[in-house]
């Protein structure tokens, strides 16, 4: 049974941004954690390994709210150097998927959320001003209790010129504002549009170096993640680990995987130039997560690297979490299956076998 969702589709992103949390989220009601913290991320005490990616933890608010409801690990947004508009409503579908979720389908998008859950969700990562979102990150990071730490995620903004070299310095310059908000963690997205292509910046495998040492030159002592999308070919995500997974300390696996999005009429169901495709995530992505984390598990030995692996899509119940855990997850995140069971965390600490 789906709960009310803390971020509701029905409205826009700006409501939501200054009305929400919703459903049990804002009952301001503080769950105290019973586990003593015997897991540890990226150096950081942890009662269980499970939180929210970067994304439906729109503020400060969304986020206290997801550690008073036991998720230890939540992500605050992915942000940026500058304000950043938000696509046009709607943001979010539910799409019916047939079994599993893999490239180039098209999808009928519904407005009836029901299990087993996929949404489309399609926003441009939009972003509000540092003066914003700097002090209200800092205020989030020190609301998290023993056992639990926030996760600041940001990317970069293409410049105006169209320069590769402002591109990456901005990166740098979004590194140094996240510092500057006490955030003992630090997520960069890597599987968002690639300045100057058609792809995604994981994909381009040296300008993803260069951007990754560059932030780590700049966070010192802080521990990186780097958020990716599903690799598709073996010799590509070998290439990455060698390039990239050596610079960083986490990697968090996957984001969502893009299909084209239809009405019930068959016309385009998001509306707006480029929306035609939007990435797919919740239960019906559930496969491509847990096969990318067992293939960084067996690189990252193979490779003798050391990073920490944080598995994410569809990881929707305790059946969910342990498979991942098996798969060889440090950590687990759910979005989509959390923003319509605020208890998941909960569930969770009580059923999961690898804990
Ligand atoms: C509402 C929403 C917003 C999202 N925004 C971001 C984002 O800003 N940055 C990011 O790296 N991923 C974003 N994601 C992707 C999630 O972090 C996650 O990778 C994806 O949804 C798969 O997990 P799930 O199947 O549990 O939803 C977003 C997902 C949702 C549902």
């Amino acid at each position: 049974m789906l709960s009310e969702p803390f971020y509701d589709p029905g409205r826009s992103y700006q409501d939501n941004f200054e009305h929400g949390p919703f459903g049990l989220f804002a009952d301001a009601q503080r769950i105290s954690s019973t586990t003593e913290p015997k897991h540890r991320f990226l150096g950081q005490p942890i009662s269980a390994p499970f939180g929210i990616p970067a994304g439906p933890l729109l503020n400060g608010r969304f986020v206290k709210a997801a550690l008073d409801k036991g998720f230890d690990i939540p992500v605050y947004k992915t942000v940026r150097t500058r304000k950043y508009a938000c696509h046009a409503w709607p943001n979010v579908l539910a799409v019916k998927v047939d079994g599993d979720l893999d490239t180039g389908r098209t999808l009928v998008a519904r407005r009836d959320y029901s299990e087993p859950l996929s949404i489309t969700n399609s926003f441009g990562v939009p972003s509000y001003d540092p003066e914003f979102w700097q002090p209200d990150m800092a205020d989030a990071v020190q609301h998290a209790g023993p056992g639990q730490v926030v996760v600041g995620s940001f990317q970069g903004t293409k410049s105006e010129s169209g320069s590769v070299d402002a591109y990456i310095a901005d990166f740098v310059t979004g590194a140094r504002l996240l510092k500057q908000t006490g955030v003992k963690i630090v997520e960069v997205n890597l599987s968002c549009p690639n300045e100057g292509t058609a792809n995604l910046l994981c994909f381009d495998i040296p300008r993803a170096r260069t951007i990754v040492e560059a932030i780590k030159a700049e966070l010192g002592e802080i521990p990186l993640v780097t958020k990716i999308a599903y690799f598709g070919d073996d010799e590509r995500l070998t290439q990455f680990l060698r390039e990239v997974g050596s610079v960083v300390d986490g990697i968090s696996a996957i984001n969502t995987v893009s299909a084209v999005v239809v009405d019930e009429h068959g016309k385009q169901a998001l509306p707006g130039e480029g929306r035609l495709s939007s990435g797919v995530c919740g239960s019906a992505i559930q496969w491509a997560g847990v096969e990318m984390v067992e293939r960084l598990a067996k690189l990252r030995e193979s490779l003798g690297l050391t990073f920490e692996i944080v598995g994410v899509g569809g990881a929707g119940d305790a059946a969910a979490f342990d498979r991942y855990r098996k798969a060889g997850a440090d950590v687990v995140m759910s979005a989509t299956a959390a923003m319509w069971n605020p208890c998941l965390a909960q569930e969770i600490k009580e059923l999961a076998h690898e804990l």
